[in-house]
C-alpha cells in the first residue's frame, strides 16, 4: 500500500479499497499499484466513510459484507451527499447474489465486481472510472472558474452588488412558475450568474461610467453578449446557458441587441433572464438615478410588455412571483 500525502502537482488517481479481509485489501492494492493508482485501505464501512471525507478518493471500491456499516449503506450515504455523489462507487458482491446487485443499483452504485474478482477486470473497471472522474473534475473546475469570473466582473461595478445572485434566484422562480423542466431551471440559475460574463471585454471607462454612454461607448457595451458566448463556447457543460448569454438584451419587438432578434427568435430562457435583469436593474440604485420602488418598476415592466418588448404573460407571472403583494392596481 502506498503512503498517503506525497502529492505531486499532477497527482495520481486515488482509490479507496474497503474490505474487512486484510489479504483481499492487500491483493487489490498490489493490482492497482501496477497501474499507478494510489490506494487507501479501510477495514469496515464506518472507516470507509471517514476515509472518503478525509482523502477524497477518485474511485471507491466497497465490499458489500462489512462490519459497522455494510457496503450498501456506505454507498447509499455517499450518493445522498452532494459533496460525494459524483465519486464512482464499485460494489464487490458474491457471484450469485442477485439481491445484493439489485439493492446496489437502488443504492446508486456505478459498477459491480463479482467475487472472486478477476485481476484484469478490477484494473479495467477502476481505470475506466478514474478517467471518467478526472473528466468530471475538469468540468467541475472549469465551471467553477467561470462562476468566479462572473462574480469578479460583478465586483468591478460596486453598484451591482448581489445582482447575479438575485437574478439567478428570480429567473429560476419565474421558470418554476412557468412549469419549466429541471434542466431549464439549472440553465436559468447558471445564466443568472453568467449572463454578463462578456463584460470582461468591456473597458472600465465604459462599464463604470456614471452618466449616459456615447453612441461609440454603447457600441462597445453591445459586444458583451457575443464576447460572453465566445468565452463559454469551448465548455460543453455550458451549452444550454449560451443562448441566455447571447440573447439576454434582445427584445421581442426587435429593439434589443446585438442582433435585433424578434418574437420566437429570442430563446425563451433568454426572455426570462431579460425580465429579471431589467427588474433588478431598475430596483437597484445607480449613480445617475435612485432605485425605483417595486410599484414603479412593475409599471415600467408592464409598459414595456405592452409595447411588445416582453411577453405580457411572463411579466405578469414574474411580478406575481417576486412581489405578490405589490402589484399596481390597474
Ligand atoms: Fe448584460
Amino acid at each position: 500500500m502506498i503512503e498517503f500525502g506525497s502529492e505531486s502537482p499532477q497527482r495520481r488517481s486515488r482509490v479507496l479499497v474497503a474490505d474487512d479481509t486484510d489479504s483481499v485489501r492487500s491483493l487489490y492494492s498490489k493490482l492497482l499499484d501496477v497501474d499507478g493508482h494510489e490506494v487507501i485501505g479501510a477495514s469496515d464501512g464506518a472507516a470507509a466513510l471517514a476515509a472518503v471525507y478525509e482523502h477524497h478518493p477518485d474511485v471507491v471500491l466497497l465490499d458489500v459484507g462489512m462490519p459497522r456499516l455494510d457496503g450498501l449503506e456506505v454507498c447509499r450515504r455517499l450518493k445522498a451527499d452532494p459533496a460525494t455523489r459524483l465519486t464512482p462507487v464499485v460494489l464487490v458482491t458474491g457471484l450469485s447474489e442477485l439481491q445484493d446487485r439489485i439493492k446496489g443499483i437502488e443504492a446508486g452504485a456505478d459498477e459491480f465486481l463479482s467475487k472472486p474478482v478477476h485481476p484484469m477486470e478490477l484494473r479495467a473497471r477502476v481505470g475506466a472510472l478514474t478517467r471518467m472522474k478526472q473528466v468530471l473534475d475538469m468540468l467541475d473546475s472549469a465551471e467553477a472558474a467561470f462562476m468566479t469570473l462572473a462574480l469578479t466582473i460583478e465586483a468591478r461595478d460596486p453598484t451591482t452588488n448581489g445582482h447575479c445572485e438575485r437574478l439567478a434566484r428570480q429567473a429560476v422562480a419565474l421558470g418554476k412558475a412557468l412549469g419549466l423542466s429541471a434542466a431549464d431551471l439549472q440553465a436559468l440559475h447558471r445564466g443568472g450568474y453568467l449572463h454578463d460574463v462578456g463584460k470582461v471585454g468591456v473597458p472600465d471607462a465604459v462599464l463604470l461610467k456614471p452618466g449616459r454612454l456615447t453612441p461609440e461607448e454603447f457600441e462597445l457595451m453591445k459586444r458583451h453578449p457575443d464576447i460572453g458566448d465566445a468565452l463559454c463556447a469551448p465548455l460543453q457543460s455550458l451549452r444550454t446557458v449560451r443562448p441566455i448569454i447571447r440573447c439576454h438584451h434582445e427584445r421581442l419587438d426587435g429593439s434589443g441587441y446585438p442582433r435585433g432578434l424578434k418574437g420566437e427568435e429570442v430563446p425563451l430562457l433568454a426572455q426570462i433572464v431579460a425580465i429579471a435583469d431589467v427588474y433588478d436593474a431598475l430596483t437597484s440604485h445607480r449613480p445617475y438615478r435612485p432605485a425605483l420602488s417595486p410599484e414603479e418598476t412593475a409599471r415600467h415592466l408592464l409598459q414595456e410588455a405592452a409595447e411588445g418588448k416582453f411577453d405580457p404573460f411572463h411579466v405578469d407571472v414574474f411580478l406575481d412571483v417576486v412581489q405578490p403583494t405589490a402589484l399596481p392596481v390597474a
